[in-house]
């Protein structure tokens, strides 16, 4: 894969990359799992309902869902303690899965989600990960 940069970061799931051919994007690797077609149905899911300003763009790269792309987002640093706005309809809110887009906190991993909708809830910015 000639057009994967430098390794971003990986979690269970996935390993990420620079995009080489657009800086904007990153590439996902997927190791295990079905997470990169299900950001690519979540993204498509969130747009028809006009939530999609709430994660980073993704899209296909091929036919493959092996490897996506993603905008890419900057680390999104807070406070120990600051209260956040996230959206309710994520299971879970671990830091590492957010990013800033254009001054706003985006989720980056988004494989796993409720049924959409509008509603956000405040939670505490914890380095560690935050309980809910
Ligand atoms: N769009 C992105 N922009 C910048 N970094 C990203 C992006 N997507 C993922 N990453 C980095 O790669 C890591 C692993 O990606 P993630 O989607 O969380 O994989 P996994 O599903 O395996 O947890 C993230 O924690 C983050 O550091
Ligand atoms: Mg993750």
């Amino acid at each position: 894969m000639e057009f994967l940069g430098k390794k971003i970061g990986e979690g269970a799931h996935r390993v990420v990359y620079e995009y080489l051919p657009d800086p904007e994007w990153v590439a996902k690797v997927l190791k295990a799992g079905d997470g990169n077609a299900k950001e690519i149905e979540h993204f498509a899911m969130l747009k028809a309902n006009k939530l999609g300003h709430l994660v980073a763009p993704c899209r296909r790269l091929g036919k493959d869902p092996d490897v996506i792309l993603m905008v890419r987002a900057e680390r999104a640093e807070f406070e120990e303690g600051e209260m956040v706005k996230v959206p309710l309809f994520f299971p879970d809110f671990k830091p590492d899965n957010y990013g800033m887009l254009g001054g706003r906190l985006v989720a980056i991993d988004y494989e796993r989600m409720e049924a959409p909708t509008g509603c956000m809830r405040s939670v505490e910015w914890r380095k560690r990960g935050i309980q809910w």
